[in-house]
């Protein structure tokens, strides 16, 4: 078996994986995509003959249309375009949590300022969020306090905005009234397994608990609900291997994101679990031929 990781940057989850398929001596190679280029074309013409192809790519449409390309050439990408796809966009990942009935914050959807401030006012209330479509490590995602705060982070993204920010995703504040609670969990699926979780917490100056803006994580527990509603919203977006993000309202978890390409440092490190022995062992398990 040979496994391939498409990746652009050389990051801890690649070495991990690295280790963990050498220790099972699975063959594999790296390629960086930024020295690539496809023909597009049906045939598995790349220079490797990979049995499976892990997207690992922190570029989105990068790993999007790799992922797209080398689908149609007939190789296994983990994870799949769907996949991809749906995960990378919030407002395409809402719509299938929607369809499949789990529970996600009440979003709203607008094309303009006004139209937004509107969605506000009748659906939301204040404080509301407002996310990039696209987007992660929770860069440009706002707390609108009031009118005055909406209107200037609507008009900045209508006058500065490229095309993406242009895209009006709202969606209602929920905030944990337990301050020992975590502001929220990541659970990390693989395959029908949630294999880790945190729960994260925010920061004292920022509502946001991204690690990568100074949240911290500990260890959670992954309770039978937290496994159902994990595990459903995985299946929802066609995944393997994802990133489920939950948030707690009056007692009840709701589903804010799923991510597609997740990271595992931080997860690994809180719950004590080796995330990529558990990602190769599901390689081996599934597609060793
Ligand atoms: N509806 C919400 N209410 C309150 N906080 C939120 C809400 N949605 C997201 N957050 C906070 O913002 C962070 C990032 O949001 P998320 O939707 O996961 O986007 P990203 O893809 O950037 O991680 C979350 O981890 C959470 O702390
Ligand atoms: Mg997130």
């Amino acid at each position: 078996m040979k496994v391939g990781i498409l990746h652009n940057r050389v990051t801890w989850e690649i070495k991990r994986l690295i280790e963990e398929l050498e220790k099972s001596n699975i063959a594999f190679e790296i390629i960086n995509n930024q020295n690539i280029y496809f023909r597009l074309s049906k045939e598995k013409d790349l220079e490797f003959q990979f049995d499976l192809i892990l997207e690992r790519s922190l570029s989105y449409f990068r790993g999007l249309y790799s992922c797209a390309i080398l689908e149609t050439k007939g190789y296994k990408v983990l994870n799949n375009f769907e996949c991809l796809n749906i995960t990378g966009n919030k407002l395409l990942t809402s719509l299938k949590l929607i369809e499949n009935n789990i529970p996600t914050p009440n979003t709203y959807f607008a094309f303009k300022e006004d139209a937004s401030m509107q969605a506000i006012d009748e659906g939301l209330h204040y404080p509301a969020i407002i996310k990039p479509i696209i987007g992660s490590w929770g860069r440009l995602i706002a707390k609108l306090e009031d009118q005055n705060s909406a209107r200037s982070n609507l008009e900045c993204r209508e006058t500065m905005g490229n095309i993406l920010q242009k895209q009006y995703y709202l969606q209602e504040y929920l905030s944990s009234t337990d301050p020992k609670s975590p502001t929220d969990i990541r659970v990390f699926v693989v395959g029908d397994d949630c294999v880790a979780a945190m729960g994260r917490y925010n920061p004292e100056e920022d509502f946001r608990s991204n690690i990568a803006l100074g949240g911290t994580a500990k260890k959670e527990e992954i309770t039978d609900e937290i496994r159902k509603i994990s595990l459903n919203a995985s299946k929802a977006v066609n995944g393997e291997i994802v990133g489920v993000d939950l948030m707690v309202k009056n007692g009840k978890f709701y589903v804010i994101e799923v991510n597609g390409t997740p990271q595992f440092r931080a997860v690994s490190k809180a719950s004590k679990i080796n995330v990529a022995n558990k990602i190769v062992d599901y390689i081996i398990r599934n597609y060793k031929k």
